[in-house]
């Protein structure tokens, strides 16, 4: 059984905690996409652990991680990562493997997307990790792979020609430090012999992985709605984080994916610029932020928050093919009372949407459609099953399954790995046997 986990949001669903639920099962969990904008945060017997490019799934013995040709990789952060796994035990060099397709993040990636945010109108309020420039230098058939850092000529000859063009962009943009190419080149030789025990051919990796039978867990960064195709464009990351990603991202195919899991928030929430339809005002904002520790597990950055948005939600499942979703962070809710639920947009001209719209203009002339709900004001981080949870909030997860098409098979109701269960959903979707009969 080989799964994809996506976020059906805007990222920061929690989908490190669902995926450290579903590991156990798993042998080798691949990163697709994204590079370290991501952070899951997992908490194990009380320490809490912050990953922003090795899949958070290693803390499991015995397991491997990949990070596949479409994900983007600051050389620096992997290496400082790889060492904190080695400090938890983990033997790294069996552990992490990093396909030699993948592209590698430079200085002057990290150096551009820091200027243009500055300096250009439009701020999109990214991560500044340099990732919207290495995939445009991807697409722009200059950047610099994984397996260049191995060669000092190749490497040698694509940072003199990088420089060439971004040293005067970033001047213009009133960026003036120098760069030394010699000194950029002496570097990213060190990061490639120390990342060189690590790097396969990522494709053929897992072809002989998925033929001695392995099983396969694609985590998807970022979220659906951050996603450059079918997210709220230009309010996006620059990589394609819904499922499809699987595929183009590491090379296997998608007849070889048996399962997608979207990942929702009970609630809503996004970092950075950009619509959030169903924003809360100001008081609510301060409440939920707090209960829910809404602050970027990356930048720190508040996080901001807003009901739950049924329409972004089945937008979702349809465009990653989702057979089940997982539903965090329930506890969040525990005290409010009423509570809502966003099931259309109300346009300009009167008309009821009940589709994510394509362009940002008339979703601004949107209003959200609202349908309120009792809260339930009671403690639900002990419940260890479906059945321990109030009446009103499993009414609540009710109505999202109704509302999004697909049954919830797990929910989260705190930080902790033991604050989740799988519902009856989980067997109705997410195991071989089941979907064979249904
Ligand atoms: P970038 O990915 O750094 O280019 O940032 C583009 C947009 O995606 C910004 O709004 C970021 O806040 C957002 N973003 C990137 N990575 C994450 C993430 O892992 N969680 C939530 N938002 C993210």
């Amino acid at each position: 059984m080989n799964i994809v986990i996506v976020g059906a949001q805007w990222g920061d669903e929690g989908k490190g905690k669902v995926i450290d639920v579903l590991t156990e099962d798993m042998d080798i969990l691949v990163r697709y996409q994204g590079g370290n904008n991501a952070g899951h945060t997992v908490v194990v017997d009380g320490r809490e652990f912050i990953f922003h490019l090795i899949p958070s799934g290693l803390l499991h013995p015995g397991k491997i991680g990949l990070l596949g040709n479409g994900v983007v990789i600051d050389p620096e952060v992997l290496l400082a990562e790889m060492d904190r796994l080695r400090a938890r035990g983990v033997i790294v060099e069996e552990a992490v493997k990093v396909s030699d397709q993948a592209h590698v993040i430079f200085p002057y990636h990290k150096r551009l997307d820091l200027a243009r945010e500055a300096f250009l109108p439009g701020r999109l309020g990214t991560t500044g990790r340099g990732i919207g420039p290495c995939y445009m230098d991807k697409i722009a058939r200059v950047g610099i792979r994984i397996a260049d850092l191995a060669h000092a000529d190749v490497l040698a000859e694509r940072i003199e020609r990088n420089l060439a063009e971004k040293m005067p962009l970033l001047r213009a943009w009133h960026d003036t430090e120098p760069l030394d190419r010699d000194a950029l080149l002496a570097q990213y030789l060190e990061y490639g012999r120390r990342l060189a025990p690590h790097v396969v051919n990522g494709v053929q990796f897992l072809r002989e992985a998925l033929g001695s039978g392995k099983r396969l867990l694609f985590e998807g960064a970022q979220g659906t709605m951050l996603d450059i195709d079918h997210g709220t464009y230009p309010y996006v990351t620059s990589s394609n984080a819904t499922a499809g990603g699987a595929c183009t991202g590491t090379g296997v195919p998608p007849t070889a994916i048996d399962r997608v899991l979207g990942v929702v928030k009970a609630y809503t929430t996004r970092v950075g610029e950009g619509p959030l339809p169903t924003e809360f005002g100001p008081d609510l904002m301060e409440r939920i932020r707090a209960k829910g520790k809404e602050f970027g597990a990356t930048t720190g950055r508040p996080r901001r928050c807003g009901w739950f948005d049924a329409i972004v939600a089945r937008h979702a499942v349809w465009v990653n093919g989702c057979d089940a979703v997982a539903v965090t962070k329930l506890d969040v809710l525990d005290e409010l009372d009423p509570i809502r639920i966003c099931t259309g947009y109300r346009a300009a001209d009167g008309r009821l949407l009940e589709y994510f719209p394509s362009e940002l203009k008339t979703l601004h002339g949107c209003e959200p459609v609202y349908e309120t709900l009792p809260g339930w004001k009671a403690d639900t981080g002990a419940a260890e099953r479906y059945e321990d949870l109030p009446q009103g909030a499993r009414a609540y997860l009710r109505r999202l399954e109704d509302l999004i098409g697909v049954p919830i098979c797990l929910v989260s109701t705190g930080s902790k790995r033991e604050q989740a269960f799988k519902t009856e959903g989980w067997a109705r979707r997410l195991t071989r046997k089941n979907a064979i009969t249904a």
